[in-house]
């Protein structure tokens, strides 16, 4: 029995050693000689036209989706400079004529290993592509050894023939223009080996069932490709709860010309019959990850958005032809890179995200020329592109779907629809210490974090810099937040007292400089911590006397601060938060929402927005709801409060306490403006258990959010085309009766 069970291991370990297999990538697929005919018009039937005068006819281009592809991984996976890299392989057949041998070459050329490729007994594929002067294109295929070269795998083969082929890949990429049978058979072999596959649903017209989408990681289609794929099946609308508030934020993002909700729709419906992850390409409009996991960690939301890369400076679209297999290499190319070690599956939202953003850079550069091979870029082009991206960085908030502002599943399970990140003042942790075990003392920015993370339903926390890194550096913070379950919020600046005489204002200008310097520092806290946000907020940049300053002086000081700050730190959005008047400084440079929106103005920078506090609007004499109105996408934060609003008292009571109408017309035009960041109560409880204040500005903020979602938009408009007062109370009066 022993000697047999040695036996049966020793058979057995051989293969399951083979988890730290060398990472590489095998695309099996099509191969074309394309030619290019320039035609006046397409010949009608019966017609026979000749090329047009003094065109550039091209023949016996390679193409075809598994060339062009592997291609696209080989050039991508090389680096310069140190690095082993990752190697790309194709499986093909090779045709029996002249086209073969320079779509051979082609290969080898571009360090494709062939080797495992077949060589059949018929032509090779070919394309023939009509073009016409106005740019429309109509092409024949005759798929020639792509379609019959690949006998062999209806009856010779073994699967586990084909398991050998396969084992020494970390990842197979698949498109539609070989027999669906030999894309089964390969994506299972894959697929029982623990081998990642992609498939490009690219090609052929076919209908994709069960069978093979179980088999595939990644299922890869395009806008028209998902709505073909999906009409195959039959499914009930929408069914997931809180999605309609999901993709309404990713409609925001994808602009009128695509239906989000009919796509994550479509995708549900692949995903209901097998298909994992769904990796939608939306051309100019970016490209969307559906995660098949749809509810691990907190505050993932599995979906992914990219936008799309912006094209190089001086560039533009020449030819779209191979933009997609380009996408789809280079995302297999960083998914591999990303396995390192025994990581054999890449499954974090951030990792995920910058895969696609290398493949929208890719995709971006092979429309910048013509042809589908020739316009397959170098990965150093690629990175180049990147870099030149991050620094523009124009979508600044449109690149992700922000992480504050998606939904964080609770485990109390009740809020499914709320959308909304919740952080709560740090400090007033510090409040009512009597309330806690005698051991359990608040003493450093660690233990505040950690009396936060029993707040119910706040999901993230805003740090003051320098205050609360004194004792303990950024990579501590971060790792004290990742074991209470909560992420970084934003960074908000407070500046010590020596500043008591300006910060970016004060008279002297090395001490100006210091604190510029102290303000960037602020944006290197943030991405250590992982967050995006800086919030400037100076208790000292203003006056008390007529006569104290410059006015003029100081506002271009100001200007010239946060743009030196907004370039510097261009993926990190800089908002100023505002105050009319406290007792440190009786008049601030910026004392009201207009005048901060006429710094946003002067600033003029695409990562430099506004951060409103309810109580800051309250006391300049806002009505909070109309100055949110105003800042319109330029707000990047919120802070929630109330008070009694008397000069310079900066009350902070709880959400909603003190004048709840404004409260739920602020909550409205939230709504209204798609804000999409975070929301921060900066109260102060002092009096109060600060666990049950926060958990009860949570609640009231969820009541008036369901509150503003049951009024009714029709008798809005009506109200507001009538300027009807009594219309608005009666109005406010039901929501909030609710
Ligand atoms: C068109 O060209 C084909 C191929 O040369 C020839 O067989 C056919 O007769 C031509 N038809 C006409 C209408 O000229
Ligand atoms: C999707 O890709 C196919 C080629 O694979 C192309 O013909 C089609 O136009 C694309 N659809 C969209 C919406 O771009």
């Amino acid at each position: 029995m022993i000697t047999f069970l040695l036996l049966f291991l020793a058979t057995v370990l051989p293969t399951t050693q083979a988890i730290q297999r060398p990472r590489s990538i095998l695309v099996a697929g099509s191969l074309n000689a394309d030619t290019f005919l320039p035609v006046a018009r397409f010949p009608s039937p019966g017609e026979n036209l000749t090329l047009l005068q003094n065109s550039e006819h091209l023949i016996d281009v390679p193409g075809g989706k598994g060339m062009n592809q592997a291609i696209a991984a080989s050039k991508l996976c090389k680096r310069t400079g140190s690095g082993e890299s990752i190697k790309a392989s194709f499986l093909g057949q090779f045709g029996n004529d002249g086209a073969a041998s320079i779509l051979r070459s082609a290969l080898i050329e571009n360090g494709v290993d062939i080797s495992l490729c077949g060589q059949s007994n018929h032509p090779s594929g070919r394309g023939y592509v009509m073009i016409v002067p106005q740019g429309e294109v109509s092409a024949v295929i005759s798929g020639g050894s792509n379609q019959f070269g690949w006998d062999h795998y209806y009856d010779e083969l073994s699967d586990q023939d084909i398991e050998d082929v396969i084992r020494p890949y970390s990842l197979v990429q698949l498109q539609c223009e070989i027999p669906h049978h030999v894309n089964l058979r390969l994506a299972g072999a894959a697929k029982r080996l623990g081998v990642t596959v992609m498939l490009d649903a690219g090609g052929e017209d076919r209908m994709m069932g069960r069978d093979i989408l179980e088999c595939c990681d990644y299922l890869v289609p395009n806008e028209s490709e998902l709505e073909r794929l999906s009409s195959y099946f039959e499914g009930d609308d929408i069914v997931e709860e809180g999605i309609a508030e999901k993709m309404e934020k990713m409609q925001s993002l994808l602009g009128p010309d695509i239906d989000a909700g009919l796509v994550y729709q479509r995708v549900s419906l692949l995903q209901n019959n097998g298909a994992n992850n769904v990796l939608v390409t939306l051309g100019a409009r970016g490209s969307i990850l559906f995660k098949k996991q749809r509810s691990t960690a907190a505050d993932k939301t599995n979906i992914i958005y990219q936008s799309a890369c912006c094209l190089p400076q001086g560039s533009s679209v020449i030819d779209e032809t191979g933009a997609g297999d380009c996408y789809r290499a280079a995302f297999a190319v960083s998914l591999m890179e990303q396995c390192t070690g025994d990581v054999d599956v890449v499954d974090d939202d951030d990792t995920l995200r910058k895969c696609m953003k290398f493949a929208s850079a890719a995709g971006a550069m092979a429309v910048t020329k013509k042809g589908a091979v020739p316009s397959i870029p170098s990965r150093d082009v690629v990175e180049e592109l990147m870099v030149w991206n991050d620094k523009k960085s124009i979508e600044l908030a449109t690149e992700t779907v922000p992480r504050g502002g998606m939904k964080r599943s609770d485990d109390d399970g009740m809020d499914d629809d709320f959308p909304f990140m919740f952080g709560s003042r740090l400090n007033s942790m510090k409040d009512r210490q009597d309330l806690l075990e005698p051991s359990d003392k608040m003493l450093s920015p660690r233990d505040f974090v950690r009396r936060q993370a029993r707040i119910k339903g706040l999901g993230c926390v805003d740090f003051n810099y320098p205050q609360h890194f004194h004792d303990w550096t950024p990579n501590e913070a971060r790792r004290a937040l990742d074991e209470a379950g909560l992420v970084a919020g934003a960074v908000c600046l407070r500046y010590p007292s020596k500043f008591a005489r300006g910060a970016m204002n004060h008279p002297d200008p090395t001490m100006r400089r210091e604190a510029i310097e102290m303000t960037k520092d602020a944006a290197e806290v943030a991405q250590i911590l992982g967050c995006d946000e800086v919030v400037v907020w100076s208790a000292y940049d203003g006056y008390d006397y007529p006569f104290q300053v410059n006015y003029k002086e100081k506002w271009s000081q100001l200007v010239s601060a946060f743009q030196e700050c907004a370039d510097a730190y261009p993926d990190i959005k800089w908002s100023l938060e505002y105050k009319p008047t406290d007792e440190n400084t009786r008049f601030f440079t910026v004392a009201s929402t207009g005048a901060a929106m006429l710094l946003v103005k002067e600033v003029d920078r695409p990562n430099f927005g506004l951060t409103l506090d309810m109580g800051h609007m309250l006391m300049s004499g806002e009505n909070p709801g109309q100055s949110i109105s105003m800042v319109g996408d330029k707000l990047f934060g919120i802070q929630l409060n109330d008070g009694y609003t008397r000069l310079a008292a900066e009350d902070g009571m709880m959400f909603g306490s003190i004048h709840p109408s404004m409260a739920l017309e602020a909550l409205y035009q939230l709504r209204v403006n798609n804000f999409r960041g975070h929301l921060y109560f900066d109260t102060f409880p002092q009096r109060t258990d600060p666990i049950r204040e926060a958990e009860y500005n949570i609640q009231r903020v969820k009541d008036f959010w369901r509150a503003v979602g049951s009024m009714d938009p029709d008798e809005i408009s009506r109200i507001a085309a009538e300027h009807d007062a009594l219309g608005s109370l009666e109005l406010i009066n039901e929501a909030l009766r609710q």
